[in-house]
C-alpha cells in the first residue's frame, strides 16, 4: 500500500512546446501505421480468419485507420471458455501479484501516453487535451484499484475465539464481461477491465464497435504486462449479437456495462434470466446516461459561469454521459448570460482534431451525425433558436455546429432525453427554488452543477440537488478517479462510483470461513 492520499496522474501541458511536439510525432507515426488489421485475442492467441470491419476516422469517414476483426458467436463462446479456464488460477493468485501487474500497465501506459492518445485522437474523434486526459485517467484506475484491491485485502476481517476461528475475506466471481462506450474508450474500458482484473475474475473485453483500435491497444499492454492467456480476452464485434450472446451465457458470472439506457435497460433484463445450465444470479453494473443540469444563480460569476458551461455543453461535442444539455438560468440575468453564452461558443474553434488548435471535433459517426441533426430540425421547429455553429466549411466529416435553444419548456422532449451531442436547451426559471425543481425535473440523476456566491443556496443545493455528482462553481465534466468518485442514480444506473472507494465489491464475493480448532 502506498503511504498518503491516491495521486493522480497529471495531465500533459500543450503549452509547452516540447509537449507538442511529442504528440505530433506520434500523430505522425500512428498515421504511417495504417491500414493494419488488430483481430480478436482469445486464451492468449490472435484469432485470425473472422470477417473484417474497416474502423475510419470520424474526422475524415473516407480513411480507413485499419481492419478489426470481429468475432461471431462461435469466437464469444471458445473466449467464455477460455476465460474460465483461466479464472481457474487466476483468483487464487495474490491480490499484490494482480496489482503489480496492473501498476506494469499504468508504467506502460505512461511510456506509450503519446501513441495511445494519437489514437484516440484518430478513432474518436477526440481534441488533444481530451485524448490525452483519457490516457491520465486510464493509468489512474490501474493504480487506484490496484491500491483499493490490497487496501481491501489489508482489512479483511478476522475473529478469533478460544476454539474456533473465523475469517472474512474476498474473491473473484468468476468470469467477467466488460461491455465499453466508445466516448472515454481507453479509460472507461480499461477501469471495468481493471477493477475486473484486479478482484480475481477473468475477463472478455467488448469494446464498442466506434473504438476497436484504441481496445486492441490496451489488449497489447496487458500482454505485455504479462497477464496469463485467457485471464483477459479482447473480443471485438457487434453488440447486438456477441454482446448479446455473452450477456444470456449460463457461465457468465458478472457484466459490467456502460453505455445507453436502451442498452443498459436491455442488459439488466436479459442478465435477470437463469437459464439452463446456470447455477447462480449474475452481478450486472449498469452506469448509464445523463440529462445533466447547470443551473445559474442571479449572483454568479458570469465569467466563470459562460467558461464553465461551455466547457460542460460543448467539450467533446457534448459527447459524455456527463455532459451539460440544460441551462437553468435565473430569470433576472437570464438574457445578459445567454448574450455572453453564445459569444463564447462563437468562439470556439471546430476542425481536424488532430490540429492543436480545434477545440472540438466530429460527433462519433454517421448515425449520430443523422440523429443529432435531425433533433436540432425538429427543435428548432418548436424552440427559440439562439446559435448554431457554422461548418458549412468543413466539407469532410461529422462536424456538427454547437448549437444553442432559449425558452425550452422544462418538459420538452429536448430537455428530457438524451441527445449525445453539441445541444445545450436553455430553460429560464423564476427564482431558485424553481431552479432547483426543473434541475430534479428528469429520469436521470447523473451530474449537475450551480454558478453561485450564495452560500445559502450552495447548501441548498447540495441537500436538494439530485445527482450523482454535483459540482459548485466548476464544470461539470472530467471528474478525476479518488477525487470526484464518479456516477448516478435514477436511470442513470446502478452501481458504486467508478474510480471509488466502494466500487471493487461489486467486482467480489465475499466469503466467511469458521474452523472449529
Ligand atoms: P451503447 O449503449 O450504444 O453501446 C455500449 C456498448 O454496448 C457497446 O460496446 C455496444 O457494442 C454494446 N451493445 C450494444 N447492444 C448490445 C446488446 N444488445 N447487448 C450487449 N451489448 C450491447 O452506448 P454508446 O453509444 O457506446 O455510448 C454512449 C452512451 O453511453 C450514452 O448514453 C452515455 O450517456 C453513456 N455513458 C455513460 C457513462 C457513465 O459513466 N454513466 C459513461 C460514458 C457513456
Ligand atoms: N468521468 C467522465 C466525466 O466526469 C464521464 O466527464
Amino acid at each position: 500500500l502506498t503511504s498518503g492520499p491516491f495521486q493522480n496522474v497529471p495531465d500533459r501541458d500543450f503549452t509547452i512546446g516540447s509537449e507538442r511536439e511529442k504528440l505530433s510525432t506520434a500523430l505522425a507515426q500512428v498515421r504511417s501505421q495504417f491500414g493494419q488489421t488488430f483481430w480478436p485475442v482469445v486464451g492468449g492467441q490472435a484469432r485470425t480468419g473472422v470477417p473484417t470491419a474497416p474502423s475510419t476516422d470520424p474526422a475524415a469517414p473516407g480513411t480507413i485507420l485499419a481492419l478489426v476483426g470481429h468475432a461471431g458467436v462461435d469466437l464469444a463462446e471458445a473466449a467464455v471458455q477460455a476465460a474460465e479456464a483461466a479464472f481457474k488460477s487466476w483468483y487464487k493468485t495474490s491480490a499484490a501479484g494482480r496489482a503489480a501487474l496492473l501498476e506494469r500497465v499504468a508504467e506502460l501506459m505512461a511510456a506509450q501516453r503519446s501513441t495511445l492518445t494519437a489514437w484516440i485522437v484518430y478513432e474518436t474523434g477526440k481534441a488533444w487535451r481530451e485524448a490525452d486526459a483519457d490516457v491520465s485517467e486510464a493509468i489512474d484506475f490501474c493504480r487506484y484499484y490496484g491500491e483499493q484491491m490490497l487496501r481491501l485485502e489489508a482489512t479483511a476481517q478476522r475473529r478469533d475465539l478460544p476454539g474456533e476461528t473465523n475469517a472474512y475475506y474476498y474473491r473473484g466471481r468468476g468470469v467477467a464481461v466488460v461491455i465499453a462506450p466508445w466516448n472515454f474508450p481507453l479509460a472507461i474500458l480499461t477501469g471495468m477491465t481493471a477493477a475486473a482484473l484486479v478482484t480475481g475474475n477473468a475477463v472478455i473485453m467488448k469494446p464498442a464497435e466506434q473504438s476497436s483500435i484504441i481496445a486492441a491497444q490496451l489488449m497489447r499492454l496487458f500482454e505485455q504486462a504479462g497477464f496469463p492467456a485467457g485471464v483477459v480476452n479482447y473480443l471485438p464485434g457487434k453488440g447486438s449479437t456477441i454482446g448479446a450472446y455473452l450477456v444470456q451465457h449460463p457461465r457468465v458470472h458478472l457484466i459490467a456495462f456502460t453505455g445507453s439506457l436502451e442498452v443498459g435497460q436491455r442488459i439488466l433484463t436479459e442478465a435477470s434470466i437463469v437459464r439452463p445450465g446456470q447455477r447462480h444470479l449474475k452481478r450486472v453494473i449498469a452506469e448509464l446516461g445523463g440529462k445533466n443540469a447547470i443551473i445559474i444563480d442571479s449572483d454568479a460569476d458570469l465569467d466563470q459561469a459562460v467558461l464553465g458551461v461551455v466547457q460542460s455543453a460543448f467539450g467533446y461535442s457534448g459527447q459524455k454521459c456527463s455532459a451539460c444539455s440544460r441551462l437553468i438560468v435565473i430569470e433576472s440575468i437570464h438574457d445578459a448570460f445567454i448574450e455572453r453564452l453564445v459569444e463564447a461558443t462563437r468562439s470556439l474553434r471546430i476542425g481536424h482534431p488532430k490540429e492543436p488548435g480545434n477545440y472540438t471535433g466530429p460527433v462519433i459517426g454517421r448515425d449520430a451525425y443523422e440523429r443529432i441533426n435531425a433533433t436540432i430540425e425538429a427543435a428548432a421547429r418548436q424552440h427559440r433558436l439562439v446559435y448554431r455553429g457554422d461548418v458549412s466549411e468543413l466539407q469532410d466529416g461529422y462536424f456538427i455546429g454547437p448549437t444553442i435553444f432559449a425558452d425550452v419548456e422544462p418538459e420538452a422532449a429536448l430537455a428530457q432525453e438524451e441527445i449525445f451531442g453539441p445541444v445545450l436547451a436553455v430553460i429560464k426559471a423564476r427564482n431558485f427554488d424553481r431552479a432547483l425543481e426543473i434541475a430534479n425535473g428528469t429520469n436521470f440523476a447523473l451530474t449537475g452543477g450551480l454558478f453561485s456566491r450564495s452560500p445559502r443556496h450552495i447548501v441548498e443545493a447540495q441537500q436538494r440537488f439530485e445527482c450523482g455528482n454535483l459540482y459548485i462553481n466548476r464544470k461539470i465534466t472530467a471528474a478525476l478517479v479518488d477525487r470526484q468518485p464518479f456516477g448516478g442514480f435514477r436511470l442513470s444506473g446502478i452501481g458504486s462510483k467508478a474510480g471509488g472507494p466502494d466500487y471493487l465489491l461489486q467486482f467480489l464475493e465475499p466469503v466467511t470461513v469458521s474452523e472449529n480448532i
